[in-house]
């Protein structure tokens, strides 16, 4: 192993190291600020839809009535799924993790595509990922809750095609936007762990489902996606408003971490916690789970006394999980969907990195012996 040379950066984590130059995602992490492209989260929470925030992250720029109508045309025409991915669907063990699930059904699709290994069509296999992975997420749990699979009809947006794969009832039209909130606010975010995962791996050139494959792998730790079902474990574990003070100075003392707080950039409130927040508390109140909110809101109030000097708040996860509960998903969908949702970051940065590609190769301080004498086994 060749000796690092002085001038190599060490940064274990890379926490100081910039791998790459992006105009997709702005994060100020001091002051808490986050931009699709230069828009800033909150206005595209407000005013935006996750198909027209995905075909910002795409092109880079907004896209006209017509474009848009088109894009959304173009993305349910891919929603449903070949038929042997739905046999495939109801051929898995019924135990099995939704995101080992969600991991296998994606690299599967490239089994389905002819052209799976094209590199000149990229934006096609990101548009047939993004317009699939609610069926799959969906068909799953159907299955293993032992119910038919229900087929996407096409004919509405993503987030009310998915609410209604899940149930077999029409969502309120303030669930839809719930769930379309959410998958704004989780759309990208710069170079986290599972959008560098997938473009080391685009960065050898290989394909764009090998390199989302990578991304829902690297995304399932309970470090980075698994979080708000971490949120809701912890809801549940405290049990009523009453207790919670004692729970988190309990966990504080024992130095755990309190899942849904804290951030490798963020050291003020995470811009998307913001409007969650409220959005969490309005679908609460329609679904009878203002306890859970008020919980959350009081753990937030604790969590701002003990550890806010150091930075630590509320993180993205913090209040999704009061929202993804309130929407009826069982917890262990809840990084399912935000899969379904950083799918859309995910393909943009491959599809910008690939503009300019270079293999991303670290190199490693090698602290082995050297100089070692090969002994024969028999005499060991
Ligand atoms: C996501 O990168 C992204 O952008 C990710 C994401 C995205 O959109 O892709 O934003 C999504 O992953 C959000 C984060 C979800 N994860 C969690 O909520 C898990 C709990 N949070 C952490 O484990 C932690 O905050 C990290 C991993 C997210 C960030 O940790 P860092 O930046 O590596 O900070 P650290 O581990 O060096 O901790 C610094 C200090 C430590 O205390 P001291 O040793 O200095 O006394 O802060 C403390 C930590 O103990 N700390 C926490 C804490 N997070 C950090 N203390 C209590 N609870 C926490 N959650």
């Amino acid at each position: 192993m060749a000796a690092v040379s002085p001038e190599m950066n060490f940064d274990i984590g890379l926490v100081n190291t910039i791998v790459a130059r992006s105009s997709l995602s702005w994060i100020d992490g001091l002051n808490g600020v986050l931009e699709y492209v230069g828009y800033d989260i909150d206005d595209l929470a407000r005013h935006s839809t996750f198909e027209e925030t995905t075909f910002l992250l795409w092109n880079r720029r907004l896209p006209s009535r017509s474009e848009l109508d088109a894009f959304n045309a173009q993305i349910r025409s891919e929603y449903d799924l070949p038929e042997a991915m739905w046999d495939m669907i109801v051929s898995l063990p019924r135990d099995a993790s939704p995101m080992h699930a969600l991991r296998t059904l994606v690299s599967a699709l490239a089994l389905h595509d002819l052209h799976a290994d094209a590199p000149d069509e990229n934006e096609r296999k990101s548009l047939a990922m993004l317009a699939k992975m609610p069926a799959l997420i969906a068909g799953f749990d159907r299955h293993r809750k032992g119910l038919d699979v229900i087929r996407p009809t096409g004919d509405c947006c993503i987030s009310e095609s998915f609410l209604r794969m899940m149930r077999d009832e029409e969502p309120t039209e303030r669930m839809a936007r719930a769930m379309d909130v959410c998958l704004i606010l989780h759309a990208d975010h710069g170079f986290n762990a599972s959008t560098f995962a997938a473009l080391v791996t685009i960065a050898t050139l290989s394909d764009m489902y090998s390199a989302i494959t990578t991304a829902i792998g690297t995304l399932k730790g309970p470090l980075h996606g698994g979080a708000n079902q971490g949120v809701m474990l912890m809801l549940e574990e405290i049990g009523h408003i009453e207790a919670a003070e004692k729970f988190v100075l309990g966990r504080l003392a024992n130095r755990e971490r309190i899942m849904g707080f804290g951030h490798r950039v963020y050291k003020a409130y995470d811009p998307r916690a913001t409007y969650l927040k409220s959005f969490s508390k309005g679908i609460a109140e329609d679904t009878g789970n203002l306890d859970l909110f008020e919980m959350s809101s009081r753990i937030e109030q604790i969590m701002e006394r003990e550890v806010g000097a150091k930075g630590i708040f509320p993180n993205v996860d913090f209040y999704s999980a009061t929202t993804y509960f309130s929407l009826g998903l069982d917890l262990d969908l809840f990084t399912p969907v935000f899969a379904m949702s950083r799918v859309s970051g995910w393909t943009a940065h491959c599809l910008e990195y690939l503009t300019d590609n270079r293999l991303i190769r670290p190199r490693c301080e090698y602290n082995g012996p050297h100089g070692q004498s090969y002994v024969p086994i028999n005499q060991r």
